[in-house]
């Protein structure tokens, strides 16, 4: 019998340096950062959608639903759940956090799941096996990724997910933040390029349209590179249009103190001070 090859072969090079963390991703690691400057992006059920999310929200609403199944990673506020559940055929949602979860079924939207569960783990992998998405939403891809065997994993759970037909879109806004002051490397910083390379290793494309990330199947995002057109121009400006107020909404809903606390966060990343606390999974130190 053959048995399984104990050494892992990554399926494409962007630079990651920790290719194995060790440590299985979890949901309740994401609650264990204790050092002050940390930015609470476990619950974001009381926010509205970040920029990104609007603007994928935005393209959203412009695609007829109807008999699709939507897979939104990520779920926040459940605003894509809010747009497309009365019309979808499922809408499911995936959170590290109790209160999104309880937030999100609190809203009662008809074919709505939300399961709490790490997008990197294992478990996730396996919780919704046999289903598949003809559209999967996430603003994040790898910002919060401990390491490349983590991160592919979630890519190869993705690819089992998604509909030989279907997309999974994301946006470069998202694409470029990473969780860096809980010690995500920057190589997870994402432009483009090592999109590409990463869309590669599972025969997926990647077509750019207005910040917004179209990856799947050739045939898949073959029509979402939009020809130039009046419509496609007015799309565009729409949902470039989009990023604005949704910053300034963003902004607005933040608690003073977690004003604070981005502010600070993002004034650390030009000038670390001190190392943080690293979250337990997310350590590389043997
Ligand atoms: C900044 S909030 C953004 C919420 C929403 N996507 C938006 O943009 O408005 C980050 C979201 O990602 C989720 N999240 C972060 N890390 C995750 C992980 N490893 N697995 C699953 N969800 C994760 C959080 O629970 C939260 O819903």
């Amino acid at each position: 019998m053959t048995q399984p090859d104990p050494v892992f072969h990554p399926a494409f090079d962007i630079g990651a340096a920790t290719l194995d963390c060790g440590v299985e991703p979890r949901t309740d690691s994401y609650d264990a950062v204790e050092w002050p400057d940390y930015v609470p992006l476990v619950d974001w059920s009381g926010c509205e959608p970040t920029p990104d999310q609007a603007v994928m929200n935005r393209w959203l609403t412009t695609r007829p639903l109807d008999a699709l199944a939507i897979l939104h990673v990520g779920a926040g506020n459940s605003s894509p759940a809010r747009l497309a559940a009365s019309t979808a055929r499922a809408v499911d949602a995936v959170t590290v956090s109790p209160h999104e979860l309880t937030h999100a079924r609190g809203l009662e939207l008809p074919g709505y799941t939300v399961h709490l569960v790490n997008k990197y783990s294992e478990q996730f992998a396996c919780a919704l096996t046999g289903r598949q998405f003809d559209c999967i939403l996430d603003n994040n891809l790898v910002s919060f990724a401990c390491c490349q065997r983590h991160a592919e994993r979630y890519f190869e759970t993705l690819a089992a997910l998604l509909n030989p037909d279907g997309i999974i879109v994301t946006h470069r806004l998202g694409m470029r933040f990473i969780l860096e002051s809980a010690g995500v490397e920057k190589v997870w910083r994402l432009d483009t390029g090592a999109l590409r390379t990463i869309a590669a290793a599972y025969g997926w494309q990647v077509a750019p349209f207005a910040g917004l990330h179209f990856l799947g199947a050739p045939s898949a995002v073959a029509g979402l590179h939009l020809a130039p057109s009046p419509a496609t121009a007015l799309l565009r400006l729409r949902l470039r249009a989009a990023v604005l107020p949704a910053t300034i909404r963003m902004a607005r809903s933040f608690p003073a103190g977690l004003t604070g606390t981005v502010i600070r966060t993002f004034r650390d990343k030009r000038t670390p001070t001190r190392r943080p606390h690293r979250k337990p999974h997310l350590q590389n130190d043997p």
